[in-house]
């Protein structure tokens, strides 16, 4: 097991990133303190919350809000569940929120957490690769509203996150895969190295071989990490992880939510923003070539579908809430390992919408 500690504003906490954590509770269970509510979702709750026994074994007072799995479900009426959950327990100050699930049941147990008595402890369990290179770290809590995806909600970092990564072996492929953009996506804006070995051991991490899953999961956290303890707010480096974001939103937009998961989109995203970068020189040749190429070996697409709407997505892109005046902000390469933030034309970014 490997201690990875995030620096924030208010302190630092550790994630623990290994295999076999949730049946082995000794490191981390001395994060439960007071009363403990265990916040999941239906088919994480199936297969995992028994494994949970270990760490919940000398806690009086423990209990557990299942909520209905699925994106739609991040909502304030489930928000206030958790809440009432709380109450039920007789949570006071000292409680603590274990928060075990993938994205949607971590930023909605975490968001409940920041917001009961002011204030209450969280435990971030992540159990899907986006939530536990992603989600799970950096502090970012919410739920969505009819209007939008995460309207509402609160930076609340939590005492600490719980990498199991044995959890990923159930996870269906294209969840995996999906998550798998957001590994990559650390390599391509700031860690060349991490690229490289990558591209070395993809077909290990195609595979889930668990070694190369261990590593590819500790030098994400790592990268994430280094990344919130320099900007927790969201005012300069952290930015750069919205590459390949904003091209992916429009398209998850454009789709209805339907057709992509947000990393199938991401992974378009990249190659997109990727090509763009090298039609505006910014990079020599040949960045998206390799980008492309570790994508599809992971088993991402890496372009738009013919029949997509190219200026449909552009009026998207222009509603994105990163972007400042009229200009499209976009997170380009200079090279592997290396991003910038650029405001972009209109006309550029058609150019690399043309069809192949
Ligand atoms: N707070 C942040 O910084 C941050 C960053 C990125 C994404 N997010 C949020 O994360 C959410 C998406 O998270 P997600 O992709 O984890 O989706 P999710 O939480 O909906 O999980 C996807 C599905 O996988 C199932 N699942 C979870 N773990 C499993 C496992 N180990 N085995 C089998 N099935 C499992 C879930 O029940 C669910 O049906 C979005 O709401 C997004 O806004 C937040």
């Amino acid at each position: 097991m490997k201690v990875i500690k995030v620096r924030h504003g208010g302190g630092e906490y550790p994630v623990y990133v290994g295999q076999g954590l949730l049946g082995t509770a000794s490191a981390w269970a001395r994060h439960l303190r007071g009363r403990v509510l265990v916040v999941s979702d239906e088919t994480v709750a199936g297969l995992y919350l028994s494994r949970l026994g270990g760490a919940l074994e000398g806690i009086r007072h423990h209990q557990a809000a299942i909520l209905p799995d699925g994106e739609d479900q991040k909502t304030l009426a489930n928000w206030q569940r958790v809440i009432e959950a709380l109450v039920e327990l007789g949570a006071q100050r000292d409680a603590t929120v274990l928060a075990l699930g993938g994205g949607v049941i971590g930023d909605m147990a975490g968001f409940a957490a920041a917001c009961y008595m002011r204030g209450i402890r969280v435990v971030q369990v992540p159990t899907t690769l986006l939530a536990q290179v992603d989600a799970a770290v950096g502090g970012k809590t919410g739920v969505n509203l009819a209007a939008g995806k995460n309207l509402v909600g609160a930076f609340h970092a939590p005492s600490a996150v719980v990498v199991d990564v044995d959890t990923l072996a159930t996870l269906d492929d294209r969840e995996y895969r999906a998550g798998l953009a957001e590994v990559v996506k650390y390599g391509a804006i700031r860690d060349a190295a991490f690229f490289a070995w990558l591209e070395q051991e993809a077909d290990a991490l195609a595979a889930r071989l668990p070694d190369a899953l261990l590593e590819a999961v500790q030098r994400s956290v790592s990268n994430k990490a280094e990344v919130v303890a320099a900007d927790e707010r969201e005012a300069g480096e952290r930015a750069l992880l919205n590459f390949g974001h904003t091209f992916g939103h429009a398209l998850e937009t454009a789709t209805d939510y339907r057709r992509y998961r947000h990393g199938e989109a991401v992974a378009i995203g990249m190659s997109l923003a990727a090509r763009l970068s090298e039609l505006l020189s910014l990079t020599i040749p040949g960045v998206a070539a390799r980008l492309d190429a570790l994508l599809q070996r992971l088993g991402l697409e890496t372009q738009l579908a013919p029949g997509q709407d190219r200026e449909q997505l552009l009026s998207l892109m222009r509603l994105d809430k990163k972007n400042q005046a009229e200009q499209i902000r976009l997170v380009l390469l200079e090279g592997i390992g290396r991003a910038v933030v650029r405001p972009c034309e209109p006309d550029e970014i058609r150019e690399v919408f043309k069809e192949p």
